[in-house]
């Protein structure tokens, strides 16, 4: 409950104590810091001391209240406030728990009745742990303002408030009652101005709308995750409340008719509108007509189809989110001439084309666009050189072909967020530095940088150009962006930028699948703040920098693909937070280094394939114990497997390791940090074919250590990890048998020990290995029947070919005396059961990376950064949705 609520409450708490003041229930601030005559009550102040009882106060924020002399008067405690007439306890405040208190509430004790004067009670997060919400509550009918959000209290649903007849402010919000049977209490409260109900279930509570239509002084209702069904028709007709409504927050239910429009039409003085996160669906009924007020409109996430509603009428209209829709059709600029007032402009992931006249003077000054999969090219948009103050562009996958304009740079000045990618941007950064040479934010003297961030790039914290056709050269001042995606264009020429003292504050940046070439210089010194590097499928050349060493934040490191010699750097000692690295398909050569093992404990991912790596595998890497994927096929190594690998905990135990592998990084802004997302994909053979993963990354653990010159027999501890998917050790020279217990390898998918020189029978455990589904050891020496099971007679023959003393099914040649018995059925078990799990969960993640991703770049001006906050956490409650709903279906999988 943050942001727009809060806001929100907080004026109305101010419009509260002006109203008691009015009324001569004055509170006693003053007096706090002049002489006190009168003490506080006695029995008030005992029931006050007994409530503290009642809370664990760890942080000792209650500290002003308590026995000794000198705290004798309760009306100076702090959160407490007294009648200046009365002496009596009339507030009890305790609303910034979250920000600056640490109270968690065991009970609430019953002498609190004892404060029968209270007339304003609030307990903003004070965890109350499921406990039951209090009878007492019931008793304190003097109360005007009751804000229990996020209380955590349980059980029924307290209809004792239908006693608190004086109520002007209810906010019950984000609790955890059981399914609410009615709302048959509320009309009783006729006062009510501010009703929040969110997070209770509503699920049956089928005439909500008609409670709510009781409530004649209503201006504020947000029952927003309540699982509210679609409202009757027939209570839309007895339509006899107030024409208050200012503000309706009915999000992340279940609304499913348009009828909820037709409603919501007859409140012409609605300012504030959210029905994001729904099931309507069908096109808007044409119902803006007589909102001249509305200043916010939130439809995100429906399944609105039609064209966009006409909004010609809302003049206030500064907030306008549709994204994720089905909208359709063609707009032109006359669908916004009238919307002078806009800030905000969301109508990404619909299927609307933007048709608008190259000379178009929008009527707005727009500080956020989110136009992405809107069609806008193929020429770039003009109009975006009129809105000189944008602070978050997204003009992704917009169908743009077009040359990047000279004046694009000078617009995104003060550009926090932009995201192009998907497009077919061309040109240059030529006129970028141009642009900014005179600017004083461009001056990268490491004093100024050490001070407060001036404007442009300081701001311009997330760039995505990547997948356009963007040339280079780079511009060392694109540097100064904390994340910068220049991934999949036409950049060519040297990345000797990289030494630009401008990346000092760089977390993330992906070159990846261009063509910068040459060296790589010597001179990462500045790149401290750097987090992830991806040079990978470039044309880069000469030796790893021993300056990588310098970049000592680093976790994941990407240069795969190039054309990189000598050995690994030992200075990458140095990158302890190393989770991620991959150098393969390289020229780089020399032994593998023991202090991989030593010193890069962090490792997730360690891929050194296709180089030149050669001498024997260290015993050190067994240190490695959080390694998931291990990869140095195709190198030169030679000697045994090391059989101290049972000790790579993440595959020998069941550690519980996320699906995904995601990082953060701080970027500053001003005095406040906050943090991007990554999630790191990884690209490997899996099952013989090339393949990229990303979102259920974490689900795969791997060895490969295929072609390579590797000798003796595959040690008996290699059956110790258990946690296993895919085991490649084809194409080596490997002696002795498989041992007798690889049917341990219970999650195993894939193995493959084909094209060595191993004997003996296939053991029997090999066909209980139930999820095996990749199978290859053609080309040894094995000899004797294939064990008999359900699986091993379902592979194709040719996964034993080579080994001319197997026999027995599926092989046509007969073992000379057995009677054999096949049993094929159940052969196709679901073999992508893996894939679909991970990505239903990843789904979510996936999103959640997203979310954060923008989240941590939007720093707005204050006076509507709440709406955004509000907008996310939509999203956030949406994935919550989300991840409910996947539970639930991995639940059924499971059951079936
Ligand atoms: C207390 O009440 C008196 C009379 O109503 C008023 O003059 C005075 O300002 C009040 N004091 C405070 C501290 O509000
Ligand atoms: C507070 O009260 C004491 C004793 O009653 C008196 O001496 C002192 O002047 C008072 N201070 C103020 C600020 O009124
Ligand atoms: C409601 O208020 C009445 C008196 O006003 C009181 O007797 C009764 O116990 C209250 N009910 C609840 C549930 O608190
Ligand atoms: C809107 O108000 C008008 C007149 O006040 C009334 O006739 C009509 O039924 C109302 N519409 C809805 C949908 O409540
Ligand atoms: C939108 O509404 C305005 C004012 O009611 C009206 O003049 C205009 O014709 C409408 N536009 C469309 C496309 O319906
Ligand atoms: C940038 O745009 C692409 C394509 O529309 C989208 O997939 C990606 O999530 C966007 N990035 C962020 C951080 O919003
Ligand atoms: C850079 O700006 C100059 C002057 O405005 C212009 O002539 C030139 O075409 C621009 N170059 C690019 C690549 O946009
Ligand atoms: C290792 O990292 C530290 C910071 O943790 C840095 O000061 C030092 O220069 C680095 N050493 C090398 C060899 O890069
Ligand atoms: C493996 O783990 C055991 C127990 O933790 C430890 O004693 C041993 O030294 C480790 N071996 C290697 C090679 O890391």
């Amino acid at each position: 409950m943050q942001g727009h609520e809060r806001c929100l409450k907080l004026f109305l708490a101010f419009a509260l104590l002006l109203l008691q003041y009015a009324q001569g229930g004055e509170v006693d601030h003053s007096q706090r810091d002049t002489n006190v005559t009168r003490r506080c009550i006695e029995r008030e102040r005992q029931a006050l001391l007994a409530f503290k009882r009642g809370l664990v106060d760890k942080s000792d924020s209650l500290s002003s209240w308590g026995s000794e002399a000198q705290k004798q008067d309760c009306c100076r405690w702090i959160g407490v406030y007294c009648s200046n007439q009365t002496g009596h306890v009339i507030q009890l405040d305790l609303s910034y728990n979250s920000e600056f208190y640490n109270l968690q509430g065991k009970m609430i004790s019953p002498k609190l009745i004892e404060l029968q004067h209270l007339q304003h009670l609030d307990l903003t997060e004070i965890d109350f742990n499921g406990s039951q919400f209090p009878k007492l509550f019931g008793s304190l009918t003097n109360l005007r303002y009751l804000a229990l959000s996020s209380t955590n209290f349980g059980g029924k649903f307290p209809s004792q408030v239908g006693n608190l007849t004086n109520l002007v402010y209810l906010d019950l919000s984000g609790n955890d009652f059981t399914n609410v049977e009615n709302l048959d209490c509320l009309p009783l409260l006729s006062l009510l101005r501010y009703l929040d109900l969110s997070s209770a279930n509503l699920s049956n509570v089928f005439d909500w709308l008609e409670a709510v239509n009781k409530l004649p002084e209503l201006t504020n209702l947000a029952l927003k995750g309540c699982d509210l069904p679609s409202p009757i028709l027939s209570t839309l007709s007895y339509i006899n409340s107030s024409k208050s409504l200012v503000s309706v927050d009915l999000s992340l239910n279940h609304l499913s008719t348009s009828s909820i429009f037709l409603w919501l039409s007859n409140y012409t003085s609605l300012v504030y509108l959210d029905l994001s996160f729904n099931l309507l669906a069908g096109s808007i009924p044409d119902v803006f007509g007589n909102m001249g007020s509305l200043a916010h409109l939130y439809l995100l996430h429906n399944q609105l189809a039609g064209s966009l509603p006409n909004l010609t009428n809302l003049s206030s209209l500064g907030f306008l989110f549709l994204s994720n829709n089905q909208l359709s059709g063609v707009i032109s600029g006359i669908h916004f001439s009238k919307l002078s007032k806009l800030h905000v402009m969301d109508l990404s992931s619909n299927s609307l084309v933007l048709d608008i006249h190259a000379d178009w003077i929008p009527p707005f000054q727009l500080d956020s666009i989110m136009l992405r999969s809107c069609k806008m090219g193929p020429d770039f948009p003009k109009w975006l050189q009129t809105q000189i103050s944008l602070s978050y562009l997204d003009i992704s996958d917009a169908g743009i072909s077009d040359i990047l304009p000279s004046w694009f740079w000078s617009s995104c000045r003060n550009v926090k967020f932009m995201n192009l990618t998907n497009n077919h941007i061309r040109g240059t950064f030529a006129n970028l530095t141009l642009e900014f040479s005179n600017s004083p934010a461009l001056d990268l003297s490491s004093n100024q940088l050490e001070g407060p961030i001036p404007s442009f790039l300081s701001k311009a914290s997330y760039l995505d150009l990547s997948s356009n056709k963007l040339e280079g050269p780079i511009p060392s001042v694109l540097l100064k962006a904390s994340y910068l995606d220049l991934s999949n264009n036409k950049i060519s020429g040297s990345i000797s930028f990289l030494c630009s003292g401008a990346a000092i504050r760089l977390g993330f940046l992906n070159l990846s699948t261009n063509n910068v070439s040459g060296l790589v210089p010597d001179c990462l010194t500045h790149l401290e703040s750097l987090v992830m590097l991806d040079l990978s499928y470039n044309a880069l050349s000469g030796k790893i920098p021993t300056t990588i060493g310098s970049v000592f934040q680093i976790e994941t490191l990407k240069l795969r693909s190039n054309r990189f010699v000598g050995q690994l750097p030992s200075s990458l000692k140095n990158c302890t937070s190393l989770r991620v690295v991959d150098v393969g398909d390289n020229k780089l050569s020399g032994p593998i280094p023991e202090w991989l093992g030593v010193s890069l404990k962090n490792l997730v991912i360690l891929m050194l394939w296709s180089n030149h790596f050669n001498g024997s595998l260290p015993s050190q890497l067994c240190h490695l114990i959080r390694i998931q994927n291990l990869d140095f096929s195709m190198n030169n190594i030679s000697g045994s497997i090391p059989p101290c690998l049972n000790n790579l905990t993440a595959l020998s135990q069941k550690v519980h390791s996320s699906l995904t592998s995601v990082h953060t990084f701080p970027f500053i802004y001003v005095k406040k940090k906050r943090y991007y997302l990554y999630e790191d994909d990884a690209t490997f053979i899996w099952k013989g074919r090339m393949q990229m993963y990303k979102s259920i990354l974490g689900f795969v653990k791997r060895i490969d250590l295929s072609s390579n010159r590797l000798t003796g027999e595959i040690p008996s501890e290699i059956t110790h990890l258990v946690e296993l998917v895919s085991l490649n050790l084809s194409g080596n020279q490997l002696t002795g048998q498989i041992t007798p217990e690889i049917g341990n390898l219970q999650s195993l998918d894939a193995l493959d020990l084909s094209r060595n020189q191993i004997e003996g029978r296939i053991p029997t455990s090999l066909s209980r290995i139930d999820r095996l589904s990749f199978l290859d050891l053609s080309f040894n020496n094995l000899f004797g029947e294939i064990p008999i099971g359900t699986q091993l007679q379902g592979f194709d023959p040719s996964v034993y070919a080579g080994n001319p003393q197997l026999c027995g099914p599926p092989l046509k040649k007969m073992c000379a005396d057995q009677n054999v018995q096949t049993d094929l059925s159940n052969q196709d078990k679901d073999k992508d059961e893996l894939i679909t799990l991970g990505f239903y969960i990843s789904m979510g993640l996936g999103f959640a990376a997203g979310f954060w991703g923008v989240c941590g770049t939007l720093i707005f001006k204050r006076s509507w950064r709440y709406a955004y906050f509000k907008f996310l956490n939509g999203l956030n409650d949406w994935l919550y949705v989300r991840v409910a709903m996947i539970k639930r279906q991995l639940k059924d999988m499971f059951n079936r």
